[in-house]
């Protein structure tokens, strides 16, 4: 769905499918240069990534393996608890691997920094993070993302993968969720 077919639960669309592709297109160049001739992983964050990473493997002209990951620091609410719960692990042994972690949004942060945490404790050859979104001022730690797609203010999104209580996924922009829909 696009944003029009949901416009009395949002309050602004903040990028386009449109605008979301062409970035895309920007930042796999990018990783395709720096990765050049390096064995690289990409790891997404279930369930928010799967949009993302959709789109942005298929823009890569390098052939690049996908696992995924699945965790949890939110529940049903709009606000981070800070606590991390593994409920899918990799199927990929990192050892030597150069792993890109593709994740939806960096919020607090907290989700990313653990899972950093987590991963270098597996003996990759390196780890970077491409996040499509960025909320700098919600930020509680410092994660170091090597690639962000777009930084936007310190709202509620959906869509492009974001929910609200599992809903939104599937809109295929990125939008502020109107505060009548979770107060
Ligand atoms: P963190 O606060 O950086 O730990 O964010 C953890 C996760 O919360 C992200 O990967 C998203 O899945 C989710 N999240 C953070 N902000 C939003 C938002 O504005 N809308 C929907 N999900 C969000
Ligand atoms: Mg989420």
């Amino acid at each position: 769905m696009r944003a029009d077919d949901v416009q009395n639960e949002i309050t602004k669309v903040l990028v386009t499918e449109e605008q979301i592709q062409r970035r895309l297109d920007e930042i796999a160049a990018q990783v395709d240069a720096d990765y050049a001739g390096k064995d690289l992983l990409l790891v997404g964050v279930l369930k928010g990534a799967v949009m993302v990473m959709a789109d942005f493997s298929r823009a890569l002209k390098s052939r690049a393996p996908v696992d995924w990951m699945a965790v949890s620091s939110y529940g049903a609410g709009t606000k981070s608890s800070g606590v991390v719960q593994i409920r899918k692990d990799l199927d990929t042994d990192l050892h030597d691997k150069h792993v890109l972690i593709v994740e939806d949004i960096i919020d607090s942060g907290l989700t990313l920094s653990w899972l950093l945490e987590n991963f270098a404790s597996r003996g990759a050859a390196s780890i970077e993070v491409f996040a499509l979104l960025r909320k700098p001022d919600a930020a509680k730690v410092e994660v170091n993302c090597r690639y962000v797609g777009f930084d936007i203010p310190n709202d509620f999104v959906v869509g492009y993968g974001l929910d609200y209580a599992e809903g939104y996924r599937n809109l295929r922009d990125v939008a502020v969720l109107a505060p009548h829909v979770y107060s």
